[in-house]
């Protein structure tokens, strides 16, 4: 995979202003006015929804069924309201989701989105260490030689992300590897101001790999 970091010079210094207004105005801000503790009815409506329309392939509690689908359990719950509505308007595309989403009205949508949240993610254990060590390397340093940033200067310590941010402790390797490349080829749209974009067109599939390795496996 060739490396287009080096195509754009411009854009290194932006890091530097875009993650820690990402990581931290965010959670500063937008996170903290929300409310604590969910409303209990909402996430048993949520419960609903999710086992009638969404568990066939994310699992009854979010795990995911298969190691292909994307975790929810415990992803942040604004988070997945917003990808909900970009499945809905189209600007993520997906064949299936699209069509899912466009069916949830604004409080399903509320409301699907705190169950998932309040489910317990999963960890799918490492099959090769030496790899996720890697992984950690590229999750807590990035590549200094590729401009490639750290991803926990966004993701967080522990890969829990906040309001904006997913969540990615436990998240199926198999399905983050996609979305990387996905970002990487400008297949997943949404992504505002690009950010993942430009850390995906970064990376290597070694670095992929790795850095999806150890977060699949992290609790
Ligand atoms: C037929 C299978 C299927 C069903 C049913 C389904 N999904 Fe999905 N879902 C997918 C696939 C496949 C993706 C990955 C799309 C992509 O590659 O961008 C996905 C992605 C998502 C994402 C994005 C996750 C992330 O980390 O960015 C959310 C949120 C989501 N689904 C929520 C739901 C909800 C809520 C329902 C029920 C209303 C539902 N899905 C029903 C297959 C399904
Ligand atoms: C400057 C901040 C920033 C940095 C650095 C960053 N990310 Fe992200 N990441 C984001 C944002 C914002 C999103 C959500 C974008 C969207 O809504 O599509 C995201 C989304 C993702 C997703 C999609 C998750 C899902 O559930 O679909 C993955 C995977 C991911 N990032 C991995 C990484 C990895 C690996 C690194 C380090 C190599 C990294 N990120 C570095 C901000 C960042």
């Amino acid at each position: 995979m060739t490396r287009q970091a080096s195509h754009r010079p411009g854009r290194n210094g932006l890091w530097r202003v875009l993650a820690p207004l990402l990581a931290f105005g965010l959670s500063g801000s937008v996170w903290a006015a929300q409310p604590v503790a969910p409303a209990a009815d909402d996430i048993a409506t949520g419960a609903k929804l999710a086992e009638k329309h969404c568990a066939a392939c994310h699992g009854a509690t979010g795990q995911g069924a298969t190691i292909d689908f994307a975790s929810l359990a415990g992803q942040n719950e604004m988070y997945i309201a917003k990808q909900l509505r970009e499945f809905a308007s189209g600007e993520r595309d997906s064949t299936v989701m699209d069509s899912k989403a466009s069916i949830l009205s604004e409080c399903s949508i509320r409301a699907v989105a705190k169950f998932y949240q309040s489910q317990v993610p999963k960890v799918s254990p490492s099959k090769d260490q030496m790899l996720a060590n890697a992984g950690q390397f590229v999750y807590e340093r990035g590549n200094p030689y590729a401009g490639l940033p750290a991803c926990v200067s966004c993701h967080g310590t522990g890969g829990r992300g906040n309001a904006e941010l997913p969540r990615l402790a436990g998240q199926n390797p198999r399905y983050m590897e996609r979305q990387l490349k996905n970002y990487a080829t400008r297949t997943r749209a949404g992504d505002s101001a690009a950010v993942m974009t430009m850390v995906a067109s970064r990376m290597t599939e070694m670095e992929m790999k790795a850095v999806v390795e150890y977060l699949g496996a992290m609790k």
